[in-house]
């Protein structure tokens, strides 16, 4: 959006008038390595060349939000949206391109108040899952939310791009629990469910993060589990019908395609995640990344096509990044990553970004496109 220079001194300036001065830090404080390190799960995105913030911003309130948001676009510097930081690709921190921009860190903002009578629980975004867990489990012992495994696992990320782990089979991803969510929108804007829209909240829930704006809280709906969980192994042969069992345990939890961007619902057998490790020690990791890319190709016939799907919060850069024209993401080049992690529902989103944020703003490498912008 800019160079470094007048504009981000102009948003120094304005965001210094309007929210305390120790929530913002400078390369020049001694907290910003320290701080924007914190969050960084892969030291691979933190090097020499890494393409680093200009400012951190640590909002304690949504008011600082909107703020942030609102001396941006005044002065021109973006900003990257970071909760938990677990980003597979980092975008929440650094910048693939040359580009100035500011990360705005929620992880101040990680309050849980759970209702254990209404079965509700406002979440805010910079809270880890572990800590949304522990608050339900301490609130009540009959109460759960199906959302991932990891516990650092930010909440504001994982929401966004939908949200699994080990009670998928029986009550959806994390995102089909939603049930209201606090948006600072491009203008500034606080919105609820009702303000923003239904295309709006629909679409943040797994559309993808960084794109409609910053989701401040959620609100997620409690689902009943048992006090004890008793775990027992039932031995099945192939011929007393184990193939039959499995396939039995596919089909179950069908949810339609379009009920929200997550498109791999019924008909989708197995999620698999390719991953390999090294240590930064013993180099660039680029026979690791290649045998990665040796492997994905290997499985290529024996997994979906056409599109070849994707589960965004698995984010991968390999699948296509956006190209920005006239100082918008493209619609049309956007659709060669959005098709494989949203599948029909990537126009339905574009839609919805045209709306909330038609002059995208919002935006990264894998940021939904506006659609009517670019038609
Ligand atoms: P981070 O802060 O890096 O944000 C991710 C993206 O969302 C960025 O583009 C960011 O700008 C944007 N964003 C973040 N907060 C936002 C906000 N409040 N408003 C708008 N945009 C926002 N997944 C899963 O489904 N099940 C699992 O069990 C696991 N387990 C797991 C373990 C480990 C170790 C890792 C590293 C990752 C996972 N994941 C996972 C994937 C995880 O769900 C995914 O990386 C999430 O996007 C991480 O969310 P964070 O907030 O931590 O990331």
């Amino acid at each position: 959006v800019s160079s470094q220079g007048n504009s981000s001194d102009g948003f120094l300036s304005c965001l210094t008038a309007s929210i305390p001065r120790q929530l913002v830090f400078t390369p020049s404080s001694p907290s910003f390595t320290p701080l924007l390190k914190s969050s960084i799960r892969n030291p691979k995105f933190f090097t020499p060349s890494t393409v680093r913030p200009l400012y951190i911003i640590t909002p304690t309130n949504a008011s600082h939000v909107q703020a942030a948001v609102l001396c941006g676009r005044r002065s021109g510097l973006r900003i990257r949206v970071r909760s938990g930081g677990h980003d597979y690709e980092g975008l929440s921190y650094r910048s693939v391109r040359a580009e100035s921009f500011a990360v705005l860190d929620l992880s101040s903002l990680r309050a849980v108040r759970v209702d254990a009578q209404a079965a509700t629980a406002w979440v805010d975004s910079g809270a880890q899952l572990g800590e949304l867990y522990y608050a339900i489990g301490k609130a009540s012992g009959v109460l759960g939310f199906p959302g991932g495994l990891c516990p650092t696992v930010g909440v504001g990320g994982h929401f966004s791009g939908g949200g699994f782990g080990m009670l998928l089979r029986k009550y959806g991803m994390a995102i089909d629990n939603v049930i209201d969510a606090v948006l600072v929108d491009a203008k500034g804007r606080l919105l609820n469910k009702n303000t923003m829209g239904s295309d709006v909240f629909w679409a943040l829930r797994g559309g993808g993060g960084e794109s409609f704006g910053v989701v401040v809280s959620w609100q997620v709906k409690l689902l009943p589990v048992p006090p004890k969980v008793t775990v027992f192994n039932v031995p099945v042969t192939a011929s007393q019908g184990a193939a039959d069992l499995v396939t039995r345990w596919q089909q179950i939890a069908a949810v339609p395609e379009s009920a929200t961007p997550y498109p791999h619902r019924a008909g989708v057998l197995y999620n698999i995640q390719y991953m390999n490790f090294w240590s930064m020690a013993s180099g660039d990791g680029a026979v690791q990344t290649r045998w990665i890319r040796e492997f994905y190709a290997f499985m290529a016939p024996f997994v979906s096509s056409n599109p070849r799907e994707a589960y965004f919060n698995y984010r991968d850069l390999d699948l296509g990044e956006n190209v920005v024209v006239g100082n918008v993401s493209s619609y049309q080049a956007g659709m060669v990553w959005g098709q494989k992690y949203f599948k029909g529902n990537y126009q339905r989103l574009a839609m919805a970004k045209g709306q909330i944020d038609p002059d995208d703003y919002f935006r990264n490498e894998q940021s939904i496109p506006p659609f009517a912008n670019s038609r």
